[in-house]
């Protein structure tokens, strides 16, 4: 029997769900229940009934399904699978930010550790950041973190007074623009989609910016047209799925790898082997302090509640 059929009968025996982002590995994709992107995973991981979480993504997502979960067995393939953009916000000196400006609302970015969702209001991902950041009235100051680059495209968007942490994500600040003009060239009248963690001369020549479901949703409108896709190139594989037609070409990163796309690391430490494995050794588990829980819970679930 292959890994897969493993996986899908383990996963009924144990009454689990596989909860995968987008940027996963297409083998990781096709045995999930659910693929979607930051905010369809954390609004799948508050909805399920299942016993068991297997979290196909980073450290960061399966955290937030343990906050939200507290009762229930959250497991990551690979305990190493993090996120620079996570790491960027040490919990320590974003206390000391907070801290020194007691009249800022605090919006994170849930691309961050659990200490640093408990020291913060509201939680946004990048589907949702401009409804959040418009919700807190005009008046009243925003920090917000860790990615600058999304920051600054909200901060434009809104015209909101808006203090940005200084952190970013590795693969989408990789993308190279002399490469992605030469390309353009070579794809005239191709579309350009890129995530708002891209850098703003990316997303300057770019006809949408959006989250990785909004960058699915705008290429299902657009069925026969020609993408250059600024994202990590695990998306290329459901893209591709949902619309057999279009054209996708991944945006090109500065340094010559060997697919000349933009991979994350992080998100690649997860395989079907691994998954096999913690789902059938039920490790490692995801665990948070309940000191830190109840104060990362208010934040999620504001953003929840705000989503709908
Ligand atoms: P979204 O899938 O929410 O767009 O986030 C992208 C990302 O970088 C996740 O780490
Ligand atoms: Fe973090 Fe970037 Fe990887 Fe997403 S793609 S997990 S933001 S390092």
């Amino acid at each position: 029997m292959g890994l897969h059929q493993k996986i899908t009968e383990l996963k009924k025996q144990k009454n689990a769900v596989i909860l995968a982002h987008y940027y996963q590995v297409p083998e990781i994709q096709e045995v999930a229940d659910y693929v979607g992107d930051s905010l369809g995973l954390s609004q799948k991981a508050a909805e399920t009934d299942a016993e068991m979480i297997v979290f196909a993504g980073v450290h960061f997502m399966a955290e937030t399904a343990k906050i939200l979960n507290p009762d229930k067995k959250v497991l990551l393939p690979d305990l190493m699978a993090g996120c620079s953009l996570a790491d960027s916000c040490p919990p320590d000196a974003f206390r000391k930010l907070v801290e020194a400006h007691p009249k800022h609302v605090v919006i994170t970015y849930v691309n961050c550790s659990a200490e640093v969702k408990a020291l913060s209001d509201i939680i946004c991902t990048s589907s949702n950041a401009e409804k959040i950041v418009n919700s807190v009235p005009k008046d009243v100051p925003i920090i917000f973190a860790p990615d600058k680059n999304l920051g600054k495209y909200i901060l434009k968007k809104t015209g909101r007074e808006m203090l940005l942490w200084d952190g970013s994500c590795i693969v989408h600040e990789a993308f190279s623009m002399d490469k992605l003009l030469k390309l353009y060239k070579e794809h005239p009248g191709s579309k350009i989609i890129a995530h708002p963690e891209s850098e703003g001369h990316i997303l300057e020549t770019a006809n949408y910016i959006g989250s990785t479901a909004g960058m699915i949703d705008y290429v299902k409108k657009h069925p026969s047209e020609k993408f250059i896709v600024a994202t990590e190139a695990g998306i290329l594989h459901k893209m591709q799925q949902e619309v057999p037609q279009a054209v996708l070409i991944p945006a090109p990163a500065e340094e010559d790898n060997t697919c000349a796309c933009s991979e994350c690391a992080f998100m690649k430490m997860n395989t079907l082997q691994k998954l096999y494995d913690c789902l059938l050794n039920e490790t490692p588990q995801i665990e948070v302090s309940e000191e830190i829980r109840k104060k990362a819970i208010l934040p999620i679930e504001r953003m929840l509640e705000l989503s709908k």
